[in-house]
């Protein structure tokens, strides 16, 4: 069975970017593949977090996991600090990395830009990312379309450790969404949706209440036409919004443009609402549910046994490879 690995950064809210463009594959992965899906905590950090907010946030993206439909019992689901496997090989996987390759990541340049003061875990970020997938020679990885260049340095990371050390790392793939690999914010289309925004009507998250989610997406800017239209150039915040009607919904995008062919954005905007608010409904239910119950701390104690052993395993191959006195 092939194996998959995939994570998410508890820095806020999770929104339907993360939903479309991840979150959704693992849930569809789990039933055909050795899953492992983890909350990076550890790369949380690179960017500043108030202690109570982190651990709040743990919890919450653990919950929102489970409440998307990922089952515990078939995918290993963990907390990447409660490994500490990976900030080993991470820093492991830092010594390979060159300034070079790091100095060219867009998601570095976008974080860092402006800052008087950068710590230096955001910049070194990619080679802990390498380190989390081959951790578990995981031969895909579910991301959007904005993790793609972390995923090719880590293949260049993966063949450059096998060249030098010999064959130890399987070489990942992304496993990306044909449509909405990258939702775009709703103020404007030409940045994605991201859950640190600082305009909350940007983003919808996966815990907006059904008024909210009504409200952003009636508000959400589309051009002076009136025709739904998948045209992502002349027509980006429709076409984004046409994306994420077919990722909460059955229907293609011809099918979509064909029920609206000759109506304008305002039935289309209300019908979108409302296929938003039955998907996060019932998500939202099992949300409560399951932080309610405390079984998290449960789950995240056998996801982390689990992980560890493979973990520690493979680990343990590379530092024999590397020279390293393992007793
Ligand atoms: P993060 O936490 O920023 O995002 C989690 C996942 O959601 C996807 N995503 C989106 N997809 C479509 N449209 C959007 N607007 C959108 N916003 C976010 C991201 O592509 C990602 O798949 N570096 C990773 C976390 C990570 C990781 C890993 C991922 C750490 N180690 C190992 C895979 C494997 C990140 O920052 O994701």
């Amino acid at each position: 069975m092939k194996r998959v690995l995939s994570g998410m950064q508890p820095s806020g809210q999770l929104t339907l970017g993360n939903y479309i463009g991840a979150l959704k594959n693992y849930v569809t992965l789990q039933h055909t593949h050795d899953c492992y899906f983890m909350v990076v905590d550890l790369h949380a950090i690179t960017v500043p977090q108030e202690p109570a907010a982190l651990k709040e946030q743990s919890e919450s993206v653990t919950a929102l996991y489970i409440a998307a439909g990922i089952d515990p019992a078939k995918a290993t689901v963990f907390m990447q600090s409660h490994v500490r496997q990976h900030a080993e090989l991470g820093w492991l996987f830092t010594t390979l990395t060159y300034m070079g390759e790091l100095e060219r990541m867009t998601q570095f340049k976008d974080k860092s830009e402006g800052k008087d003061s950068v710590g230096a875990g955001l910049f070194t970020y990619p080679s802990l990312m390498a380190a989390d997938i081959l951790l578990y020679n995981a031969d895909l990885v579910p991301v959007g379309d904005d993790q793609k260049q972390h995923l090719e340095l880590t293949r260049d990371l993966a063949q450059r450790f096998n060249q030098r050390y010999g064959d130890t790392f399987t070489i990942p793939e992304p496993y990306i969404p044909q449509v909405g690999a990258r939702i775009m914010s709703l103020d404007d289309a030409s940045k994605k949706m991201s859950k640190s925004s600082t305009n909350a009507g940007s983003f919808i998250t996966l815990l907006d209440s059904p008024d909210v989610i009504r409200k952003k997406i009636s508000r959400a800017v589309t051009d002076s036409g009136r025709e739904v239209k998948f045209d992502p150039q002349a027509k980006p915040e429709v076409s984004n919004l046409i994306s994420i009607y077919a990722n909460c919904s059955d229907l293609s995008i011809a099918e979509i443009e064909a029920l609206y062919e000759g109506q304008g954005y305002g039935p289309f905007k209300k019908e979108l609402a409302e296929r938003v608010v039955a998907l996060l409904e019932p998500l939202q239910q099992r949300y409560r549910e399951i932080r309610e119950s405390g079984e998290l701390y449960d789950i995240l104690r056998q996801g982390a046994e689990r992980a560890a052993e493979q973990a520690e395993k493979n680990l343990r191959i590379a530092k024999e490879r590397m020279g390293f006195l393992v007793l």
